[in-house]
């Protein structure tokens, strides 16, 4: 598996990033103070994901996104798993994400992977997003918040 940490921030790979969240500025604000890693396949990002420590002991996984072309074929899984190790080697015992009310396929893959939903943030999409979000037929409008101890 080849999963590499890019500490060069004009490597970042932007196009990725924008597919898990779609404000480039908001993706800048964190990204500084994150670790953000990449997989590559002959030479191509194809996925990557970000780290963010959010509180003592807590690492949230900011950003998770695989190339169109390339989901559904387990890179996902993979990542999520390579960033739990991650976080465990660097002494985090708790790890969290986030995703919308109408992320049906993202709910599933982080239940999947071992998080368990903690709480709701109600109308986070609606206050904090310009644009209306549509998803599997439903209006993106909470922030679903999952935790998992490493
Ligand atoms: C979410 C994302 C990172 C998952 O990556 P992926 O490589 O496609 O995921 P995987 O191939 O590891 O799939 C994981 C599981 O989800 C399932 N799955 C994938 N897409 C699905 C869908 N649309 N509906 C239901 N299940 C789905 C897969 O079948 C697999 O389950 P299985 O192992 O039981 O078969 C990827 O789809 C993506 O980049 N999406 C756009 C960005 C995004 O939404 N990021 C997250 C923001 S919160």
């Amino acid at each position: 598996m080849t999963i590499v940490e890019v500490t060069n921030p004009d490597k970042y790979p932007m196009e990725l990033l924008l597919l898990a969240d779609p404000e480039e500025q908001a993706i800048q604000a964190y990204i500084t103070r994150s670790k953000c890693f990449v997989k590559e396949v002959d030479g191509n990002m194809v996925g990557t994901y970000v780290l963010l420590p959010t509180r003592p002991h807590t690492m949230e996984i900011m950003n998770i996104a695989v190339e169109e072309s390339s989901q559904g074929k387990g890179i996902g899984q993979q990542l999520i798993h390579h960033a739990i190790q991650t976080s465990k080697e660097l002494g985090y015992t708790c790890m969290e994400i986030g995703t919308g009310n109408s992320s049906i396929a993202q709910l599933y893959l982080y239940q999947k992977c071992g998080f368990r939903i903690v709480s709701i943030d109600k109308d986070y999409f609606t206050h904090h997003y310009d644009e209306l979000i549509i998803e599997n037929g439903l209006q993106c409008r909470d922030m679903v918040r999952l935790q998992q101890y490493i």
